[in-house]
């Protein structure tokens, strides 16, 4: 990279770092933050400069739109250190699309893809020694936006932040987990955001989630809004079933987010020479192939946990044990492998996925 590229995006650096009070051994999800985050304002129409400076508050009036009417959007992404010591982020470019669909569906300009990528890869590379070297380990990378129009109405804000935050974590949700089908709640209606990565869709599941947690579940299993009859997706992740010797996960549609680990997943799973399947999977479908054990396993699959083998099912009050949760050898697991083999660089990256800085 050149000089005139990399002084393209200003720094200023923090004069003190909280790298050494990380518990590196016990990295909590989402706890830990790194020094510098990148911001970038809008105004007048444009983009202004973006700026790499030290991680700390933002001062927004409490009339900003963001705090009342839900224009909030995100991603999540990981930048990975391979076994040869190199660090990249793990695409990029899919995950900028997703952004650009999730900032139409909330009538938000968006960065450029310039931005994205260069802001991206100078953080990234000035938080370089945070990418954890640990098995299962990853920077986190939360590029979000936030409308900052002062105005108690309902209104498109005319202005923007744009910040990227990085949160080095270990491996989360690696034991098996157990969902329950929501036949009741909501979290994506056709014609709503599901699709997209907003704020409000995540607020609004906080509460079935809870309900589900007394009940003794981790995660809800959504269903579709309109019969409850489809599954969907569960959590901060999608959800796939090996039913006989497929590997099947419900297609997209617009109450469904687009994950990027389900995509590598299909590709890497027919690449282990499993027939994958997009199709929708009812919840009747799901219930006699638990019952019948044709369905042997089950798991989420997102950035956060990547993939999260899952124990229990709980369909209107009786709870179906998964006949395999992640064992050595099952499906759930050699995805699993094949995946973190591409992104630590224990196998040649075939697909172009990996953006080395
Ligand atoms: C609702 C939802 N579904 C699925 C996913 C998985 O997407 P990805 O694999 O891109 O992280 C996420 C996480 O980002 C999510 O928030």
């Amino acid at each position: 990279m050149d000089t005139e590229t990399l002084s393209y995006i200003p720094v200023r650096r923090a004069y003190d770092t909280r790298f050494y009070e990380v518990d590196w051994d016990n990295l909590e999800a989402g706890r830990y933050t790194t020094d510098h985050m990148l911001i970038c304002d809008y105004s007048g129409g444009q983009w202004q400069q973006a700026e790499i400076v030290p991680f700390g508050p933002f001062s927004l009036p409490p009339t900003a739109l963001v705090f009342h009417y839900g224009q909030t959007i995100f991603e999540g992404m990981k930048a990975f250190r391979t076994v040869d010591d190199r660090v990249h982020i793990f695409r990029v470019d899919k995950h900028y699309e997703r952004l650009v669909r999730t900032a139409e569906r909330m009538s938000m300009p968006v960065v450029s893809p310039e931005l994205f990528h260069e802001g991206l890869r100078r953080l990234v590379e000035l938080e370089k020694n945070w990418v954890p070297a640990q098995a299962g380990g990853a920077l986190y990378l939360r590029p979000f936006q936030i409308a900052t129009d002062a105005r108690l109405s309902v209104k498109v804000s005319d202005t923007y932040r744009f910040a990227i935050v990085c949160s080095p974590t270990g491996s989360y949700f690696s034991r098996p987990v157990r969902v329950k089908v929501e036949r009741s709640y909501v979290r994506a209606a056709r014609g709503g955001t599901g699709y997209a990565k907003c704020g409000g869709n995540y607020g609004g599941a906080l509460y079935p989630t809870e309900l589900a947690r007394a009940e003794g579940y981790d995660q809800v299993l959504w269903t579709d809004g309109r019969d409850h009859e489809y599954i969907e997706e569960s959590g901060m992740m999608n959800v796939f079933l090996v039913i006989g010797n497929s590997l099947v996960t419900p297609p997209l549609t617009d109450t469904i987010l687009d994950g990027v680990t389900r995509d590598s997943l299909l590709v890497l799973g027919a690449d282990l020479g499993l027939r994958v399947e997009e199709r929708p999977i009812s919840v009747e479908e799901l219930r006699d192939g638990l019952k019948s054990r044709w369905v042997s396993e089950a798991f989420g699959a997102g950035t956060a946990a990547v993939v999260s083998p899952i124990r229990a099912i709980g369909i209107d009050g009786e709870d179906y044990t998964l006949p395999v949760a992640g064992d050595l050898g099952s499906i759930t697991c050699r995805l699993k492998n094949a995946l973190d083999d591409v992104r630590y660089g224990r196998q040649p990256d075939t697909y172009g996925w990996n953006n080395f800085i």
